[in-house]
């Protein structure tokens, strides 16, 4: 078992199996794109299942794979199918833009994934456009309702909220689950990724920010009620609009809740072990891996090196970074 110095069992890890996105989220990358890894640092197919077998045999009982975006992986499919029949592993989920969901959505299912998390920051169409720099709005309901089909479920919708972008659809999201089997989850972002300005028509810097507590706010005449957590829902705290299919949750990445029960360790694309989003500890198993060392002194390095929790404040200004597509989200 991994336990880690305070006492918190790691049972969860998230691989980012590439650091390359279809999509250019301004709060996320900068416009031209960021610099990508070159390809021979990024892990192979093989790399990337002998660590998931590894976190498997030593305590890892759900892997999330994310990115970037993992549906532009070439060999997506086969990760799920590998990672999924390693044995005593209890589930495999993944979080994409759904851009290429739709067509995607039954063969991951058939590969073994069982659940999906998508992110949607808006539901207007040109909005979405200009959040994402060119992504299609439809692509993602085409995406959510193959999801649907493939019985990908509970399906959890994952939003940033910014101050002048979307805050102002907060009611309107929180409505989709008033319909729907859906759990929306409402994201504080965080002065990680492209924390400049993000060019005409978009809010400053300092304007962005919305606390969780200023988004429940928002949403104070739907009557919110504590709700039972949805399976995996790791740091979001969650709720129901009184008589809806769905939940609405929030997360506070620079809460202290999140660290105290974190039970997550983080694979980068290029194969550092990270074992806090925001603090840059990094323990490199790529050269592990090519050289054919046994993985598990490092994965219990990584799991000693947890701190107790962040100072998402400090970690920025100490710089030292990498974006969220770089370390998975
Ligand atoms: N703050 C909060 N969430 C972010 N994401 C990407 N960058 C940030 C940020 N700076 C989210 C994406 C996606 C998930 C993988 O991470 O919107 O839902
Ligand atoms: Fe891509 Fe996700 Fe970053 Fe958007 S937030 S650019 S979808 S990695």
């Amino acid at each position: 078992m991994f336990i880690d110095p305070f006492g918190r069992a790691i049972t969860y890890l998230r691989i980012s199996v590439t650091d390359r996105c279809n999509l250019r989220c301004v709060y996320c990358m900068p416009k031209e794109g960021i610099h990508w890894q070159p390809r021979v640092d990024q892990l192979s197919v093989d790399e990337i299942v002998r660590v998931a077998g590894a976190a498997v045999r030593g305590g890892v009982k759900r892997i999330r794979l994310t990115g970037g975006e993992p549906l532009v992986h070439p060999h997506i499919l086969e990760i799920v199918r590998r990672i999924a029949s390693i044995p005593n592993i209890e589930e495999v989920t993944l979080t994409t833009n759904a851009m290429l969901l739709e067509r995607l959505a039954q063969p991951l299912a058939n590969a073994g994934l069982k659940r999906i998390n998508i992110s949607l920051d808006t539901l207007d169409p040109e909005k979405y456009r200009r959040i994402t720099r060119g992504g299609k709005i439809d692509r993602v309901w085409s995406g959510i309702a193959a999801a649907e089909r493939a019985h990908l479920a509970p399906l959890k919708l994952n939003t940033v909220i910014v101050r002048g972008l979307n805050a102002d659809e907060l009611p309107a999201l929180a409505r989709l689950t008033l319909e729907h089997d859906w759990h929306v989850r409402f994201i504080e972002l965080m002065p990680i990724g492209n924390t400049q300005e993000w060019g005409e028509g978009f809010p400053t810097p300092d304007e962005r920010y919305v606390s969780v507590q200023g988004m429940r706010a928002a949403l104070s005449a739907f009557n919110l009620q504590p709700a039972s957590q949805p399976q995996g829902s790791g740091p979001a705290r969650t709720f129901r609009i009184p008589g809806a299919l769905g939940t609405v949750g929030f997360i506070s990445p620079l809460g202290e809740h999140f660290c105290e029960s974190c039970n997550r360790l983080r694979l980068t694309s290029d194969g550092k072990l990270r074992s806090c989003l925001v603090v840059p500890n990094e323990v490199s198993l790529r050269g592990a891996l090519r050289t054919g060392q046994p993985l598990e002194e490092y994965l219990h390095q990584a799991v000693s090196n947890k701190p107790a929790r962040h100072d998402l404040q400090v970690a920025v200004s100490a710089g030292s970074q990498r974006g969220m597509s770089q370390i998975g989200g």
